[in-house]
């Protein structure tokens, strides 16, 4: 499998911090906040990581993470994202880059206390499809939504009004090949994006979505509330066992998904 880590957009909703920077950049307690996700991939054993990204301080992240040896990676792919046409549209940016192969995907301001190298097993036995990750939370209109009946995930709503659930869709996607046609069929959402809940909607439609709970906290960071969370859980209590000089693979049965 492969990973993407998608770190673009205008972080506007952290306005003035990223004026003159990309929100990915910003610090999570001791480290640019890029650097959990792609932890986060190598933790799962994924080594041939694309990192898509836009905007005016694209350089800087080649600057920053070169070629991967923090994470104990040979090479990092880049690609650039023009335009904010949403996170569905910068993953078709990596259909050259997935070659046909599975790919996880994660959104570059999600940041996660365990891993998901439990859940990357069982996608590669599913086979086909698509596998997403849930999360209990309070402020379920902030996310995506999942409506769950028995075990089945029966639809996902983007930042509903009134959410049919607490379970929050978390920005960790596992996908086949087929993501990349069906993202060529999405229309633009109210706030003018390709929704990533649009292409989950399209695996329900298939009946080939399946679903984990992920243990440990999670969080994201692209609010002022939720960027100072992060910075408090990973200054208290770590995340993904950041070890930036050991290889992939290094998840106990414990810590997984
Ligand atoms: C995105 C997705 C949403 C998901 C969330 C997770 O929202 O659209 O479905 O629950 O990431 O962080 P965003 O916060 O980028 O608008």
């Amino acid at each position: 499998m492969k990973g993407i880590v998608l770190a673009g957009g205008t972080g506007s909703r952290l306005n003035p911090l990223t004026r003159v920077t990309n929100k990915h950049l910003l610090p999570i307690y001791d480290k640019p906040m890029v650097y959990y996700p792609i932890q986060t991939l190598v933790n799962a054993g994924i080594e041939e990581i694309l990192l898509v990204t836009g905007g005016k301080n694209a350089g800087d992240f080649l600057r920053l993470l070169g070629n991967g040896r923090p994470f104990g990676l040979k090479h990092l792919n880049y690609t650039y994202q023009e335009g904010e046409g949403g996170i569905a549209e910068a993953l078709g940016l990596a259909e050259f880059f997935a070659a046909g192969e599975p790919i996880c995907v994660i959104l570059g301001d999600n940041i996660i206390e365990g891993n998901i190298a439990h859940a990357a097993e069982s996608f590669k036995r599913q086979g086909r499809g698509a596998k997403i990750l849930l999360k209990e939370v309070q402020d379920a209109q902030r996310f995506g939504v999942a409506e769950v009946r028995g075990d089945q995930v029966v639809g996902i709503e983007e930042k509903p009004k009134s959410p049919r659930s607490n379970y929050a869709v978390i920005g960790i996607y596992m996908y086949d090949a087929t993501v990349f046609e069906k993202i060529r069929r999405l229309k633009p959402s109210g706030r003018g994006e390709l929704e990533i809940t649009d292409v989950n909607n399209f695996y329900i439609e298939e009946a080939t979505l399946s679903w984990d709970i992920l243990k440990g906290w999670w969080t994201d960071a692209g609010t002022f509330e939720s960027l100072l969370r992060a910075n408090t859980l990973v200054a208290e209590t770590g995340a993904n066992k950041m070890d930036l000089h050991s290889r992939a693979g290094a998840a106990t049965p414990a810590e997984v998904v």
